[in-house]
């Protein structure tokens, strides 16, 4: 019965629907808060917080580490005033060397690696914790500024041993680190240079 000429006009859209939806406005005003907040979070945490990614420093082959330097004989090494390179080898299960004793202030480098399967490495009260793999040294550095004692543990679960894989690094004063070193030097005189 509609005559077609009688039909209205297209109607002109109304203003709010040539604007993004108030809704979806909103959820992308979130959206940039959230990129703000991570962004920010990443740049306390890396600069202000110092929280580190453990690089992997080198290659080695875990069938001859053992056999290798500085892995033959892992330790703590002093470099230069206050600066120390720790060698630890993780194994199932125990750690090599069961102690790490350095002066307050010392700050260590610390490179990990391991002989037989995956292990991890993290220092207690520090923001050191790093996945040891066969083959591939981890290295993270670290200021003790603190007197004490640091256990570190393996976080990766290696097998029925996993639960006893420990050590600890031990901080002391430098008096007290001082007498440590000179006792050390007494008993080994006889052995090696002095
Ligand atoms: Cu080594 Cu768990």
């Amino acid at each position: 019965m509609t005559d077609l000429d009688d039909r209205p006009a297209e109607p002109d859209l109304p203003e709010p629907y040539l604007e993004i939806d108030p809704y979806e406005k909103n959820w992308m005003r979130v959206s940039i808060v959230l990129l703000v907040a991570f962004a920010a979070a990443i740049t306390v945490a890396g600069f202000a917080a110092g929280f580190q990614l453990p690089g992997p420093e080198s290659r080695v082959d875990p069938r001859t580490l053992l056999d290798t330097e500085p892995w033959k004989t892992p330790g703590v090494f002093e470099v230069a005033e206050g600066e120390y390179e720790a060698y630890v080898v993780a194994q199932a299960w125990s750690f090599s060397p069961l102690e790490i004793v350095v002066p307050v202030g010392a700050d260590v480098t610390i490179y990990v690696t391991s002989s037989d399967l995956q292990h991890g490495f993290k220092i207690t009260d520090t923001n050191i914790n790093m996945m040891v793999l066969p083959g591939q040294v981890s290295k993270l550095e670290y200021t003790f500024d603190e007197v004490g004692e640091f256990p570190y543990l393996c976080t990766e679960y290696c097998g029925q041993g996993h639960a006893a894989m420990y050590g600890r690094v031990t901080v002391l004063s430098q008096a007290d680190y001082d007498a440590r070193t000179a006792d050390t030097e007494a008993t080994d005189a006889s052995g090696s240079e002095g």
